[in-house]
């Protein structure tokens, strides 16, 4: 190596050293103003926690909806509004932005802050753009899983250049094919199909444009079958804390039939993911993920959702998203003890090895309730009725709900989330499900079954069925239907 490349690499590790120094000795003040980014269920339940910290001065939440003016108060600022975020923070000196959604996050807004002179001291809890391509990019994660040795499902990118190339590949696939858009659609870019002609005709619609750009290139891979979980970790970037994970249910009808949704209810803890199972997530996938994210020099401070199957008994990665879940985020925050403001200054300030995360052993389980006709059309505005009957038995986290004078209004496809702690998920369902009977709307609907198949099935049944593919009570897509994509999972927090 010559002497100036050496000089170079001397200096760029002593400042490393002292970037990382002036971090670890840095604190946010003892009372904090937080601006929070988003606005549905997810944001509620993490403005709700929050809200409960001891260190809060002031929460803001840009946009959110009618349930987060009970934490803190809403702005009228879109959170991909960067000039108009740089100014709000300014006036109202925020010391901490929280990203609840990824669209920010993908289009740059911890970058924005990073880079701008009169702001760049306000930190963000959320990935920087690169960091954010784990989700906004699906051939950019299946080729980090592959550099980094982390189990995900075999699979190939196309675009026109290659397209010809397909079908030659999908004869190594045994049927369904699972065909993604590699960009970010709106939750509606992932089709599972099972006839192979069929396949290869979406597969061509989808580099047509089906998609818009986001299906320019197409992830094609091999079927997972299994259970599903999901897996939420925070971390400063190199060091970690797993939070509670949760079981997603994301069809729209009981026994998990029908289209798909942005997720219709949740529980946590999962009873299938013991000691062991976690173990070897946190040691074949949270370990490379992290230490893979700095050997590549890309700044990832916040939370990583790892969207994972369980087959026969061995992780595997589906997705990884640059946020938190929702609706599990309705699940794990009412199950953190500690207090969210020292874990996002861990985050932020490379500190959260020496942060405490404490975990409630109660179960937490969320109902979804959602407008008639959702994932598809439905209407919005419809007066919510027997809020104030809601006694302290649940928690209420709104989604789509809007203040409409005197009156809480509908205004998405998923409407409000009813979470219950309890000992068992028996007992925190029927306390939802009591509470989801005391409110109403024109046209509400939710699943009846949120936690069954967890408690029907002993933990060495679910295990069984994790083994065998014709199992039927997973959230994982069964090949049922000749065609069935994600749908509007957007729309739903809309
Ligand atoms: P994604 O957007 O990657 O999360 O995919 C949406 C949903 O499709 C997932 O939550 C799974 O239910 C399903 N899915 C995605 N990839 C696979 C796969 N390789 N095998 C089985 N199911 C999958
Ligand atoms: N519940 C799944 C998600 O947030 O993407």
């Amino acid at each position: 190596m010559s002497d100036r490349k050496q000089v170079r690499l001397f200096r760029t590790l002593i400042f490393n050293v002292l970037l990382r120094y002036r971090l670890y000795t840095m604190k946010l003040p003892q009372q904090v103003n937080v601006l929070l980014l988003g606005s549905g269920g997810r944001e509620h339940a993490m403005a709700w926690k929050i809200s409960r910290s001891e260190r809060i001065a002031k929460l803001y939440i840009a946009p959110g909806n009618a349930g987060t003016s009970q934490c803190g108060v809403n702005v009228d600022i879109a959170p991909t509004n960067f000039a108009g975020l740089k100014q709000f923070v300014l006036s109202s000196h925020i010391n901490l932005v929280v990203v609840g959604p990824e669209e920010p996050l993908v289009k740059g807004v911890q970058d924005f802050f990073a880079g701008d002179a009169e702001i760049r001291y306000i930190p963000v809890v959320g990935p920087s753009a690169e960091g954010a391509r784990l989700e906004g990019s699906k051939q950019f994660a299946k080729d980090f899983m592959t550099r980094h040795g982390i189990p995900t499902a075999k699979y190939r990118s196309f675009s026109k250049e290659n397209i010809g190339e397909a079908a030659d590949f999908m004869r190594t696939l045994k049927p369904p094919y699972v065909l993604k858009a590699n960009g970010l659609a709106a939750g509606k870019g992932v089709l599972i199909i099972n006839d192979f002609d069929e396949a290869v005709s979406e597969l061509e619609a989808m580099i047509d444009g089906k998609f818009g750009t986001a299906g320019n290139k197409v992830v094609i891979e091999e079927y997972l079958s299994g259970i599903e979980l999901s897996v939420f970790v925070a971390t400063d970037g190199t060091g970690y804390k797993i939070l509670p994970e949760a079981k997603d249910y994301k069809r729209i009808g009981d026994g998990d039939t029908g289209l798909n949704t942005g997720g219709m209810g949740a529980v946590s803890p999962v009873p299938f993911a013991d000691a062991e199972f976690l173990s070897k997530v946190e040691e074949r996938i949270v370990k490379p993920t992290i230490e893979g994210l700095r050997a590549e020099n890309i700044t990832y401070k916040g939370f990583l959702f790892i969207g994972l199957m369980n087959v026969d008994g061995d992780p595997y990665v589906i997705e990884y998203n640059v946020r938190m879940g929702d609706p599990e985020t309705e699940v794990v925050m009412p199950r953190i003890e500690s207090d969210i403001i020292d874990l996002f200054e861990g985050i932020v300030y490379d500190t959260l090895k020496d942060k405490e995360l404490q975990v409630s052993p109660k179960t937490a389980v969320t109902v979804m309730t959602v407008s008639g006709g959702y994932p598809g059309d439905y209407e919005k505005g419809k007066v919510i009725e027997g809020l104030q009957g809601v006694g302290g038995r649940s928690i209420l986290f709104h989604a789509g709900t809007a203040q409409n004078g005197g009156d809480i209004v509908t205004s998405g496809g998923r409407v409000i989330s009813v979470t219950s702690l309890g000992d068992s998920i028996e007992e925190a369902a029927a306390k939802s499900y009591d509470t989801v009977k005391s409110f109403s709307f024109e046209g509400m609907n939710y699943r009846n079954d949120i936690g069954k198949d967890l408690t029907k099935q002993s933990k060495e049944t679910v295990k069984k069925a994790a083994k065998s593919p014709s199992r039927k009570s997973t959230t994982a897509k069964t090949p049922t239907a000749k065609t069935s994509s994600r749908s509007t999972k957007k729309s739903a927090e809309k």
